[in-house]
């Protein structure tokens, strides 16, 4: 989709959109359209509450398929959130329309937002929600599809509008990195072509990425990552992504993630019913690689260690047995009671890695760890665990100023006593059922080291979503890219 920033008002458009505050005035119409809109939003009873949507057809007066008229609310009780949600609703509503070009008139003055942030941000929404999975769609692609090819926004602050969205621009294209990696089926995204993809589209970004296979894994001792990638007829990989921005003794930070490029459970096999939706088990990994994607294109001004431990967990005569011992790289070693507890396994040998060769100052994990996280926060919150009193406010603070949102969740010794094992260092789940996502929690950390500030975002609950967000439709959301560009951007930049 293409989007500009103009000072003057265009040619024809398909559409063109408006705004009524409720406590504006409606002074930016020409005066043969404003009377006809006028008239239009007193018969429809339309005040102009926030987030409210009016389509006028065809208008004699207008010259345009559609007028769209917009409510803002109350000036004064505006958030630059506000914007994006209106941006991600208004995407909607033209293309609903069929609407090919539109046109937005933004003249309205904010009281206590700056006229060019809350532009750029309601353009973000727009095309964070136009976002479409349908490379395979032969068929009934009409339907489906974006109609919406251009938007220009007419605004006083053009030029400033425009830098603004240059930076979002950036974290959109990363954000659909992420979403076209987790919506790829499993027979194409396997964890080599995964790890081809990185390298193809990180490399020319000037990120180092190096990708380990099977015999240096061996090597390394990655007892763990292997047990999980053994079953399957997919080499399992671990990739490094380095990215060098920051001064040359400024400390490491290091974003790990999950990728198991397909989830059956293996020996201890999940239930057949919905089991399509484990191609999402990499959402962790695909993050990650968004996230190094963005933070290199704008040049971010920090050190900054993307890891991602590549699987495919399958049954078979070769997988891993429940009763399993295997030895991790650290030299701990784990009795395997169910070989769908495999996120942990995978992400212990990658936490351990990146520290020994890496040595972050701060690590974040990301993962589709657990179903009982699912439970507990549903899809509103992805859950948190962390070491530390500081990093946990910096992420939330971060995820609230962009919609992605995160629940600190709690650790205590005596779930990290529920993962002793009687034959080995520990095993891979705890008990029972209770409290499985910090056990699972509990699991990942006896892999920090000592001195490293941690924390963990379980996302089980956020990388797919079965009903629409804001700036999010239907399917891989991305949910992390934004948060933590933001969290790097506000405080790991120096
Ligand atoms: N990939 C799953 C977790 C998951 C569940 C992700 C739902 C997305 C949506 C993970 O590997 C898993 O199977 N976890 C088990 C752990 C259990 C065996 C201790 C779970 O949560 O049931
Ligand atoms: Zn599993
Ligand atoms: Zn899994």
């Amino acid at each position: 989709m293409k989007i500009t920033f103009e000072a003057k008002s265009g040619h024809k458009q398909d559409a063109f959109v408006v705004f009524v505050a409720e406590d504006g005035k409606l002074d930016f119409f020409d005066k043969k359209m404003k009377v006809a809109v006028k008239r239009s939003m007193q018969a429809a009873a339309f005040s102009g509450k926030k987030g409210a949507i009016l389509a006028i057809p065809g208008l004699a007066e207008t010259n345009t398929s559609y007028i769209i008229v917009v409510g803002l609310g109350k000036l004064q009780d505006l958030k630059l959130n506000d914007f994006e949600k209106i941006g991600s609703a208004l995407v909607k509503e033209l293309n609903a329309r069929k609407a090919v070009s539109a046109q937005v008139i933004f003249c309205d003055k904010l009281k206590n937002i700056a006229e060019d942030e809350a532009v750029s941000r309601m353009a973000t929404g727009m095309l964070l929600n136009s976002y479409r999975f349908d490379k395979y769609m032969t068929k009934k692609l009409k339907e489906k599809k974006s109609t919406l090819k251009s938007v220009r926004f007419i605004v006083k602050s053009a030029p400033a509008a425009r830098k603004k969205f240059d930076t979002s621009r950036k974290v959109t294209d990363a954000v659909f990195l992420t979403r076209d990696l987790v919506s790829e089926a499993p027979n194409i995204l396997y964890p080599k072509s995964f790890a081809d993809i990185i390298r193809r589209e990180l490399s020319p970004l000037g990120i180092e990425v190096k990708i380990l296979n099977r015999k240096d894994l061996k090597k390394l001792g990655m007892g763990a990552l292997l047990s999980v990638g053994q079953g399957s007829v997919r080499e399992e990989k671990l990739v490094t992504m380095q990215y060098r921005g920051g001064k040359k003794n400024q400390k490491n930070i290091a974003f790990v993630g999950k990728g198991v490029t397909f989830d059956t459970g293996g020996i201890s096999l999940k239930p057949g019913a919905g089991m399509e939706k484990m191609k999402y088990d990499m959402a962790g990994a695909a993050v990650v690689t968004g996230l190094m994607k963005v933070l290199a294109a704008r040049r971010a001004k920090a050190n900054v260690i993307g890891i991602v431990a590549l699987a495919e967990n399958m049954p078979s005569g070769s997988a891993a047995r429940p009763g399993d011992i295997v030895k991790t790289m650290s030299g701990q070693t784990v009795e395997i009671h169910n070989t769908d507890a495999e996120g942990r396994m995978v992400l212990c040998d990658a936490l351990w890695y990146v520290q020994e060769k890496f040595k972050p100052s701060h690590i974040v994990d990301l993962a589709t760890l657990t179903g009982s996280i699912v439970i507990a926060l549903g899809s509103e919150y992805a859950g948190m665990f962390s070491n530390d009193e500081q990093l946990p406010l910096h992420l939330i603070s971060a995820g609230k100023e962009v919609g992605e949102e995160l629940w600190q969740m709690p650790l205590n010794e005596v779930w990290d006593k529920a993962i002793d094992s009687t034959v080995a260092d520990m095993k891979n789940i705890g008990g029972g059922r209770e409290a499985g996502s910090s056990t699972a929690a509990h699991f990942l950390k006896r892999f920090i080291q000592k001195g490293v500030t941690w924390a963990h975002l379980d996302i089980a609950g956020m990388a797919w979503v079965n009903k629409e967000r804001t700036s999010v439709p239907k399917g891989a959301s991305g949910f992390g890219v934004r948060l933590l560009d933001r969290y790097v951007a506000e405080y790991c930049e120096k």
